[in-house]
């Protein structure tokens, strides 16, 4: 056969060579079919083959409908995205909340590592550095018969134990749909608004937001339902005490605050307090040595002085024992003097300390 090949090969060159072109682009399109048959078994358009390999848009569905596809198989394709979309969004949720859990078990081994170098049975100080006191107090065994009410919302509402609370009445109606919306936003579903009127407790069951009303005989209620903003602040520090002694750690929130993140995937959970500051820098914030000068105080002219710019009292987190004393504290301070600003009681409690006559707080605190 080469022979006679060849030889055709010398009769007629250029005839051959079309022949063998045309030889080739035939086995060509046979190879290619067979990749594709190998590749697409089910053809181009089938609904079968895996659905990632396709364009899972809208744009997508419509070149499938122009190339002349029943408007049932659109339709499936179209059910079948939206259950693959559902569970994806599913297992976000899955491996979001994993993640968290897993957080909180490392936080948790963390904390308790610690604590168990100051109670354990060995009262001898490590070696340089690993000494630590404690930043913790232990957590508020929980009473539900301070409020059982209280108590079977919190159930529903609260996540681990722990939930995002704010007071209202109608004179912040406006600021607070502005702080449920931005919570809603956020998709944090661990919050709740203690309403201090009816027509706040309205307002939030007809926008489902949890909300819990105070029962008329508990004392404080005139000032909740007519106080401004600042004497509805002095309020929560009673009212906190309950959601505490129900075992339920709180954080603590004004409703002229608005919310990009979920605010518990920023809390450390080792101190008794955690709190914003109203500092503006690092340096307010957290602290710094100011140094007062009077030259003619000669070689002593220098007075080093302890400043921090205050915690915010409409944002802060805490979980326990010294956590229900602080706002026993504040709350008797408050009643007791008329005049004072609920943030100054806060902080005065906090941070002064303990002398003649004085028994200080002593609580960890931490800015955040
Ligand atoms: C402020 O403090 C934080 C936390 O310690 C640090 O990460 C950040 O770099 C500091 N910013 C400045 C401007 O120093």
């Amino acid at each position: 056969m080469a022979g006679r090949r060849d030889g055709s090969l010398m009769r007629d060159k250029g005839q051959s060579l079309r022949g063998s072109r045309i030889a080739l682009a035939i086995l060509t399109g046979v190879l290619l079919g067979c990749v594709f048959a190998f590749l697409f078994p089910h053809g181009f358009f089938s609904s079968d083959p895996p659905i990632q390999h396709r364009r899972l848009d809208k744009s997508g569905l419509q070149v499938a409908s122009s190339s002349c596809e029943s408007q049932e198989r659109i339709n499936m394709l179209k059910s079948d995205i939206a259950s693959l979309l559902d569970k994806n969004a599913e297992f976000e949720k899955r491996i979001k909340d994993l993640t968290e859990r897993l957080r909180r078990a490392e936080q948790g081994k963390d904390n308790a590592q610690k604590q168990f170098l100051v109670l354990g049975e060995n009262h001898k100080a490590g070696p340089f550095g690993t000494v630590k006191g404690l930043r913790t107090n232990p957590t508020v065994i929980p009473d539900e018969s301070v409020n059982p009410r209280l108590a079977k919302i919190l159930e529903e509402v609260a996540v681990q134990k722990e939930i995002i609370v704010a007071l209202a009445n109608s004179n912040v109606q406006s600021m607070l749909e502005v702080w449920f919306n931005s919570i809603k936003k956020v998709g944090i579903p661990n919050y709740l608004v203690i309403a201090l009127d009816d027509n706040i407790e309205s307002l939030c069951k007809s926008n489902g937001v949890p909300v819990y009303k105070r029962d008329p005989d508990e004392g404080v209620d005139s000032i909740g339902k007519t106080g401004g903003n600042h004497a509805v602040s002095g309020l929560k520090f009673r009212i906190l005490r309950e959601f505490l002694q129900l075992g339920y750690s709180v954080l603590l929130s004004d409703v002229d605050i608005v919310y990009l993140q979920n605010p518990f995937h920023y809390i450390y959970r080792d101190s008794d307090v955690e709190s914003m500051s109203d500092g503006h820098n690092n340096m307010t914030a957290y602290g710094f040595n100011d140094v007062s000068d009077e030259p003619a105080m000669g070689w002593a002219r220098y007075a080093h002085t302890m400043r921090i710019w205050v915690y915010n009292s409409g944002f802060f987190y805490m979980p326990t024992l010294p956590s229900i004393e602080l706002l026993d504290r504040v709350a008797g301070r408050l009643s007791r003097e008329s005049k004072s600003w609920d943030q100054a009681v806060f902080n005065e409690e906090l941070f002064f300390p303990s002398h003649p006559g004085y028994d200080g707080l002593h609580a960890p605190v931490k800015f955040l």
